[in-house]
């Protein structure tokens, strides 16, 4: 596998920037970012090129995304031609050949009795039409009454109204007193430091955790309970990986009850935890999964819900005749997305990432854990090619240590994440041993170097 640094970097690009007044980023600090700018203009493999000429190795598949490496040549070759046969297609009432073939493709990779897929672009997107087609599902098997959802603390579900309505961060919440979907509960979260901490791989304590749903369901009603939405690895929050039995306790509740379990595997999904889904992994199927990121590594925004065959025949057989699902968008199935995800798909097939990331995982995990006793540390996890570094907080200002530690990589030449005191690693899965090396050899420098 050749990791060729990009040679795309015209002299132009380094050294004029644009006004930056202008565009509000999103999730950024706008003030703090504008006064010291960190830009990225190019991307080959592994690497990004920084706007002052810097390579700088990408220890965060960009956002948990770019799971075949930056710029893959069969992926570009693919949106060119796309783009140049059949730009756009209406997805209404029409449809084009690449859309019905990535589903195709997509469902004979999906855990068994999954092979239902609804296109659409973001993860938001796919989180907030996987809680309608949830809602449209029980309508048409006559039981309206299912209309609360279950989410679960430190749960990241993107960003559109049901997604921050079931999602367990408060920050995303608390800005927008609007009134999100009218019945809502959330678990608890798994994250049990006093037990777990610095375990390789899943937990061994919490699988009780689960039961919490065993309560609502006697407060509430079983019968009222549409959906239970969780990641089954929580990225965003901090790197959080399901106690052993806690995701096979939720299965069994749900079934008892008859409430559909959803996945969010837009982070898990394809190959980040060394198995083409964290379902897969876990050997836990849900009912349906939210998918996304990975599915075009990120070249295209291509989102999507897939499902088992009876939630689509159940709604599609429940109208007579016409529409049966109201709900799409103006890019579901998009022509250059579709291609993007039938070359990746090809990619990660050819190549077999997802199999090498599950034989790079335990040189992954020596190298996490190798941190133990870094200044600051307190947690280790690792599963897969993902790893969580959790950093005692700073007195009074949490997530400073976290940000301040983020910054110094950048500074020393590598890309990883903060969530709060969380330093979190997810590179793209052609990654070599050097570059494990050097992730956390930066990282190790960066907590020395942080206070
Ligand atoms: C688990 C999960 N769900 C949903 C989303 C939202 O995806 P997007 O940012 O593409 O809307 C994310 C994004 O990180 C995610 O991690």
């Amino acid at each position: 596998m050749t990791h060729t640094l990009s040679d795309t970097v015209t002299p132009s690009a380094v050294n004029s920037l644009p006004s930056l007044d202008e565009l509000w980023m999103p999730f950024t600090a706008n003030r703090a970012f504008k006064r010291a700018p960190r830009m990225l203009v190019a991307a080959k493999d592994m690497h990004y090129t920084s706007a002052d000429g810097r390579q700088i190795l990408d220890g965060t598949a960009g956002l948990w995304c770019v799971n075949a490496g930056h710029c893959r040549d069969g992926i570009v070759a693919a949106i060119r031609e796309q783009a140049g046969t059949m730009d756009y297609a209406p997805p209404f009432q029409m449809g084009h050949p690449i859309e019905f073939e990535l589903a195709e493709r997509l469902a004979r990779m999906l855990p068994k009795g999954i092979d239902r897929v609804f296109f659409g672009n973001p993860g938001s997107e796919a989180v907030d039409t996987a809680l309608k087609i949830a809602l449209a599902y029980w309508q048409a098997k006559g039981q309206p009454q299912r209309v609360r959802f279950i989410g679960r603390a430190r749960g990241y579900h993107g960003v559109g109204f049901g997604g921050i309505a079931v999602g367990g961060i408060e920050a995303n919440r608390k800005q927008f007193m609007a009134q999100m979907l009218p019945a809502v509960d959330h678990l608890p979260h798994t994250h049990d430091l006093a037990r777990n901490a610095y375990t390789r791989g899943q937990p061994e304590h919490g699988a009780e955790l689960a039961d919490a749903l065993e309560q609502m369901i006697a407060k509430h009603g079983g019968d009222t309970i549409a959906a239970v939405i969780i990641e089954p690895v929580a990225g965003s929050t901090g790197v959080l990986i399901p106690p052993k039995g806690y995701l096979e306790r939720l299965r069994k509740i749900c079934d008892a009850h008859g409430i559909l379990l959803i996945f969010d595997e837009v982070i898990t999904g394809f190959g980040r935890l060394g198995a083409s889904f964290a379902a897969t992994k876990f050997n836990v199927t849900p009912d349906m999964m939210t998918v996304a990121k990975g599915i075009t590594n990120a070249a295209v925004p291509m989102g999507a819900v897939c499902a088992r065959a009876a939630i689509y025949d159940t709604i599609v057989n429940a109208s007579s005749a016409g529409i049966e699902l109201f709900h799409g968008y103006t890019y579901s199935g998009h022509p250059l997305a579709a291609a993007a995800g039938l070359a990746t798909l090809d990619i990660y097939e050819k190549e077999g990432l997802f199999e090498r990331a599950a034989s790079l995982e335990s040189y992954w995990a020596d190298a996490v854990h190798a941190l133990r006793g870094a200044p600051h540390v307190i947690d280790l996890r690792s599963i897969g090619i993902v790893a969580g570094v959790e950093l005692e907080p700073r007195a009074g200002a949490p997530g400073a240590r976290g940000f301040d530690a983020f910054l110094k990589c950048f500074e020393l030449g590598v890309m990883i994440r903060s969530t709060g005191d969380t330093l979190a690693m997810s590179p793209p899965l052609i990654l070599e041993k050097s570059h494990i090396d050097q992730i956390f050899d930066t990282v190790a420098k960066a907590l020395r170097a942080v206070n």
